[in-house]
């Protein structure tokens, strides 16, 4: 049996585990300094002016919608997203407006937003899908023209730039999250990034019961802090960004020119102007011209002990949770893509020898 690729692996250095232990010795297992240390880092390394760190990217959604809507508010969003992206939004009183996506870059259709604007519409919340940039420059011309609030979604896009800036350094708010699937991790965790001191102030406010000081209560707020045992991961992680992202953008390059002469297998379209940083690298199986169906070259692959994954098999919009809120609708191009995508793995705990057995595994399957 051939050795088994998988679609994610965690592989935590000596450093980052024994980092980890320094803090289970202290004592010190609640936010403290090292998440301090590790805001700082963090903002430093994307170019943000402010950072804070929470328990998970879902958190780091919820504190950035309180932070600027109000109840009512409508917020455009894409429906090829993981449901926090929208969920939050729920939780925060206000209205997902689902959007379609584009059909090769996979991130939220700009046109498609803009006829679903009102005058309910306050914020649009893009996500760097899969590690891919959004059309950045198009969606703050679009902010700007209708005063709309920007949340990104950047859960999939550490080490992401657009036109040579990281896209944590964008107005208004940037969400990350730390989970161990992700290009970074820290265990559970997130972070939300922004230039605007006052909603750095909004931030840590919600993130900590609203407390300005000890059992001084300004604001209701939550308790979605992040732990040093975390933050000292998270800090060792940061330092290794870069070169895990080269190693996904090595993988990346070796499929790519393995692949693109296969029929019927088009990988995800990176953003012009983009650096994408592959936190996921998802092709669309077209089986007309490929030959067989996105579920069947999954099954072919596992045979050949190569795990792949669908991300996401639903639209949120097809989601029941929403279809009883929303009603039904269509969008055709989020409906293609979840039909027909499928992820094979690239991170980087693989070699230039497991990104030839999945070509060769691909170009055999087609025969
Ligand atoms: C696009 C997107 N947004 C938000 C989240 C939520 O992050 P977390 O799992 O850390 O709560 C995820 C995590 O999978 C995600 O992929």
């Amino acid at each position: 049996m051939k050795s088994q690729i998988a679609i994610t692996k965690v592989n935590l250095t000596e450093n980052e585990i024994q980092a980890a232990v320094e803090i289970l010795k202290s004592g010190n297992l609640r936010q403290g300094k090292k998440t301090e240390e590790f805001e700082y880092s963090f903002a430093e390394k994307i170019g943000a002016k402010y950072a804070v760190a929470v328990s998970s990217g879902t958190a780091a959604l919820h504190i950035a919608y309180l932070s600027v809507l109000e109840i009512g508010d409508e917020v455009l969003l894409p429906s090829f997203t993981f449901i926090a992206t929208a969920s939050m939004v729920h939780y925060s009183n206000c209205n997902p407006i689902f959007c379609d996506a584009d059909r090769e870059t996979f991130t939220i259709d700009i046109e498609d937003a803009k006829k679903r604007i009102t005058e309910k519409t306050k914020a649009i919340a893009p996500v760097h899908l899969f590690g891919n940039a959004c059309d950045v420059e198009k969606i703050e011309e679009l902010a700007n023209n209708h005063n709309l609030r920007i949340i990104w979604d950047a859960a999939q896009a550490h080490g992401t730039r657009y036109r040579g800036k990281d896209v944590g350094c964008l107005n208004d708010l940037v969400c990350y999250s730390f989970y161990p699937s992700k290009n970074m991790i820290t265990g559970e965790g997130g972070m939300v990034t922004t230039n605007n001191p006052k909603l750095n102030e909004k931030l840590r406010l919600l993130r900590s019961h609203g407390q300005a000081k000890k059992y001084f209560h300004t604001d209701f707020g939550f308790n979605y802090r992040m732990t040093d045992v975390e933050a000292s991961i998270g800090l060792e992680q940061l330092k290794r960004l870069d070169p895990m992202t080269e190693i996904r953008r090595r993988n990346t390059e070796i499929l790519n020119q393995g692949i693109n002469t296969v029929d019927g297998i088009i990988a995800q379209k990176t953003t012009i102007g983009a650096d994408h940083s592959y936190h996921q690298y998802c092709v669309l199986v077209d089986p007309d011209e490929y030959g067989c169906d996105r579920d069947q070259l999954a099954l072919y692959l596992k045979n050949e002990n190569i795990l792949t994954g669908v991300h996401y098999p639903r639209g949120l919009h097809e989601q029941p949770v929403f279809q009883e809120r929303l009603g039904k609708m269509e969008l055709p191009v989020t409906e293609y893509l979840t039909r027909h995508i499928l992820a094979l793995p690239i991170h980087h705990n693989l070699y230039p020898s497991d990104m030839e057995r999945i070509v060769d595994a691909i170009k055999e399957n087609h025969k």
